[in-house]
């Protein structure tokens, strides 16, 4: 552990820094060991007699000056530079500093580095002060020009190009922007170009650089791109604003993507798309990253956020505009289930945990450690919540008066919630609660029919979170609809505003006691305790109009069914899988909402739901008793599964959309099912056949999943040896279908295969991140999978602390298990936090996952 515990940050201590910086000035002379960086910076007090702070970290300060004078007196110290008020003008003045950095050792991937000989950079949220002194902070908002000198062939930066000559570029970005938005790329680039109109009829050129020999990997990325441009107009009113816009793809990057203003910067595997390559999932991620990061440029970059506490008011808004935007180019309710999969694996699974925390923190040691589910999902759902509470037209009053009132502004969330309030008249007080406290609501309901009268009564609580043990009650749109026995719906759906904590709601006039469809879309991020009757479940699975709910039903019958099979060794429950069989019979059924409802609940979606009903999860028992059901909806399925393999397959050119990519998702939910019945013959043969990655590493994961695939894994390395990304599919898919028992030992072979870059945060993810995601073999009872991700998190922390502490969230649930399991994950968590010399970002995750 680091010797003293670092102080938080808190968002009650916000001040305004005490300076504007009316003009930035950056040259850069690049070099792997040796570059120096020239900043000019035009100041001006606006309060007076304010010393100087200046942020700088692992920074050679060459010289400095103010207004032309040297200031030799001035030394940094381990956080950045001071020059007391006594030395400063009371007005304009500039302020001339020389650094020299080495990007070429910069392994940590924050601020400038190389990667793969390329050089680029990541600011976001503090890595500006990497590279020069600045006030690194997002309300401090300049217009920067920079000069780029390198003998590199391309030369990028943000904004505007301004003029270029041999060894030299410049770049002028008029968008006044925060430091975490700049970004500068130098290397030997290709660019797969295209161009964009917008509505005012600017031609803007596109460009897609990669490394020589990637450019025919990039046309689906620039696809999406243009969409979102359009979708951006045409949905939000919000144009493109600089004269050119760049992406460029790395190979490595701790995370997806970075909103750099015109010059985003993306983790390759989330740019490079070809049908031989990528899978409908890398496809499906990619559409979704480029809008983000594309929608970023309006809710993000023109209005920034005050300080990192207000993290989500662009990040959940982002969120919520990249689930528009597919649920527009794909299928909604498939989309809304696959989000709905998401939050709850990530962002439940951290609201339960000793990470939990509000959407809006108002404390953090390491703001990197705050890039997560709560404040981008949940804080996704909150604004989806409030878009349902006041209505679409509500929603577009609101966001065109955040636009008006905001360009150009660091905001916060209470900025925010006042253009709802002030163009919906509504009062969101109540409302804020979901930004301000921890915790997933627990929605119990119960209901009552008596004489025509149908009557549902709900209960809110939530449970404690770390430093907030009281909730009181938050405001819960219940999006409900009401099916006669028959089926036929009689009430459409309805939003029921519940604000406190138990309320009742009357329905009059029934001829029949109605069956309820409740959280229709999952209008709220909250967990729905309902003990539904018997067929309840079953009778919404086949009948339920909100397609959505449809699938949830199913998705409980499931969940209940296989909790009674772990705690009382019961049988797979006949009607769950004649309901499901039904489903995937229904050719009137999207191919993908099959394919979804066929997916049985994870293993730790199980451990989970166990948990929180007060039950010790056993990731054995649980690992068996998924298998068992899957073997017996195989069984049940056997007679149509292969005839429908047969007819969804596709022998025509690949096709990445939503439609094609569901009669891939359904064929090989059926492909997984048949190799538990004939041991992976038809897995074989799909292997050989497959036409494309998704159906090559489907058809790879049955066969492991079979224990076989040994050949298939040897000609998959020699095909693909040289493309990381596909390598790293290879390392991945071998340790998530590892038996249990031995997955441990598989990992640590990957660990020493001559591949197995660990300094790359793809490949590391590929088998540490999978390690993890092995249920039943991470939370083996010898805990050999714990050591092993805790010896590596260590060896990584040296390198890399921002991957390594994201990674250690894999711990997050150890007190779930029994005291054996938490004992063994103890003192896996321990031996890191013993660590001398921890980062401070690995060392506040662990101190957290610990307490
Ligand atoms: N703003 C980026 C996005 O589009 C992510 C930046 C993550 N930064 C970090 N330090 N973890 O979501
Ligand atoms: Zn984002």
């Amino acid at each position: 552990m680091t010797d003293t515990a670092p102080e938080p940050t808190l968002l009650a201590d916000y001040a305004p820094f005490p300076f504007t910086v009316e003009q930035v000035a950056l040259t850069f002379r690049l070099h792997p060991q040796h570059t120096r960086v020239l900043s000019r910076l035009s100041l001006k007090p606006t309060t007076e007699g304010q010393p100087l702070h200046l942020h700088g970290e692992n920074l050679t300060l060459i010289s400095l000056s103010l207004n032309g004078a040297p200031l030799p007196d001035i030394a940094p110290d381990a956080e950045g530079l001071t020059i007391p008020a006594a030395l400063l003008p009371a007005t304009a003045f500039t302020l001339e500093a020389e650094v020299e950095i080495a990007p070429e050792t910069n392994t940590a991937l924050e601020g400038l580095y190389m990667s793969g000989g390329i050089y680029c950079t990541q600011c976001e949220a503090e890595g500006f002060r990497k590279i020069t002194f600045y006030p690194d902070r997002p309300d401090v908002m300049a217009p920067f020009r920079v000069r780029i000198e390198s003998d590199m062939p391309v030369l990028l930066s943000n904004g505007n190009p301004a003029a270029s000559g041999p060894g030299w570029a410049e770049w002028v970005d008029p968008w006044p922007k925060p430091a975490y938005l700049f970004a500068l790329v130098a290397g030997d680039l290709v660019a797969h170009s295209a161009s964009f109109t917008t509505r005012s009829g600017r031609a803007t050129p596109l460009n897609i650089w990669v490394r020589p020999g990637d450019e025919d990997r990039c046309a689906f990325a620039m696809d999406a791109l243009q969409r979102s441009m359009a979708w951006d107009e045409q949905v939000y009113g919000r144009e493109y604003d600089l004269e050119v816009f760049n992406i460029v793809a790395v190979d490595d990057f701790n995370m997806g993507a970075m909103e750099n203003k015109g010059l985003n910067i993306f983790n390759s595997k989330l740019v490079l798309a070809s049908a031989d390559t990528a899978t409908d999932t890398d496809y499906e991620r990619i559409e979704r990253v480029i809008a983000h990061e594309y929608f970023h440029n309006w809710t993000g970059n023109r209005i920034t956020c005050r300080d990192w506490f207000q993290l989500c008011l662009k990040e959940g808004l982002t969120v919520f505009r990249d689930q528009q935007f597919m649920s527009d180019m794909r299928s909604a309710p498939v989309k809304r289930i696959e989000d709905v999969l998401t939050l709850r694996a990530r962002q439940f699974r951290e609201d339960m945990g000793p990470l939990a925390h509000p959407v809006r923190p108002d404390a953090y040691v390491e703001i990197n450690n705050f890039y997560t589910a709560t404040i981008y999902e949940k804080g996704a759902e909150v604004i989806g919540m409030l878009k349902r509470l006041v209505g679409d037209a509500g929603y577009k009053a609101a966001l065109d008066l955040y636009f008006d009132r905001h360009d150009g502004d660091a905001a916060t969330i209470e900025d925010w919630l006042k253009v709802f309030e002030d163009a919906t008249g509504r009062d969101l007080a109540q409302f804020k609660r979901w930004y301000t406290d921890a915790g997933t609501p627990r929605l119990a309901v119960e209901d009552d029919w008596q004489d025509g009268t149908y009557t549902l009564t709900f209960r809110q609580e939530t449970p404690p979170t770390p430093g907030q043990p009281d909730k009181p009650p938050r405001v819960i749109p219940i999006a409900l609809g009401l099916l006669a026995p028959n089926g036929d719906e009689v009430l459409p759906t309805t939003v029921l505003e519940m604000t406190e904590g138990q309320q009742s709601f009357r329905f009059e006039g029934l001829s029949a006691r109605p069956v309820p469809s409740i959280l229709r879309g999952f209008s709220a991020p909250v967990v729905l305790d309902r003990t539904a009757p018997p067929g309840e479940r079953a009778f919404l699975l086949a009948h339920d109009t909100d397609p959505v709910n449809r699938w949830e039903a199913g998705r409980g019958l499931a969940k209940e069914v296989l909790a009674r099979m772990v705690t009382e060794g019961a049988e797979p429950a006949a009607d769950l899988l004649a309901g499901l069989e039904a489903v995937v019979r229904d050719e009137c059924l999207d191919p993908a909402f099959r394919a979804l409802c066929l997916r049985m609940p994870a293993e730790d979606d199980m451990a989970q739901t166990l948990h929180a009903s007060g039950v010790v999860p056993d990731p054995d028992a649980i690992h068996a008793a998924r298998k068992r059901l899957q073997l017996a909806l195989a069984q049940r399925l056997a007679p149509v599964l292969p005839g429908m393999i047969a007819s969804l397959a596709n022998n025509g050119p690949f096709d990445p959309g939503a439609a094609a990519a569901g009669q891939r998702a359904l064929r090989l939910a059926c492909l997984g099912l048949l190799t538990r019945l004939d041991g992976g013959e038809a897995a074989t043969r799909a292997h050989a056949q497959a036409g494309n990655m998704t159906d090559s590493l489907g058809a790879l994961s049955c066969l492991l999943d079979a224990g076989r695939g040994a050949a298939e894994l040897t000609a998959f390395h020699q095909r693909w040896q040289g493309n990381r990304l596909v390598i790293d599919k290879w390392f991945m898919v071998q340790v998530l279908h590892a038996a249990p028992d031995r997955l441990a030992e598989v990992a640590t072979t990957l660990t020493r295969h001559p591949d197995f870059d660990w300094k790359n945060p793809n490949r590391f993810r590929s088998v540490m991140g999978a390690l993890a995601e092995n249920h039943a073999g991470f939370h083996h009872p010898s805990g050999a999978g714990y050591r092993l991700l805790a010896d590596w998190l260590i060896k990584l922390d040296a390198v890399n602390p921002q991957t390594t502490a994201r990674m250690s969230t894999a711990f997050e649930t150890w007190t779930r298990y029994d005291t054996d399991r938490q004992a063994q994950a103890q003192g896996a968590l321990q031996s890191i936090a013993a660590r001398p010399g921890l980062s401070r970002d690995t060392g506040e995750m662990v101190g957290r996952i610990l307490k």
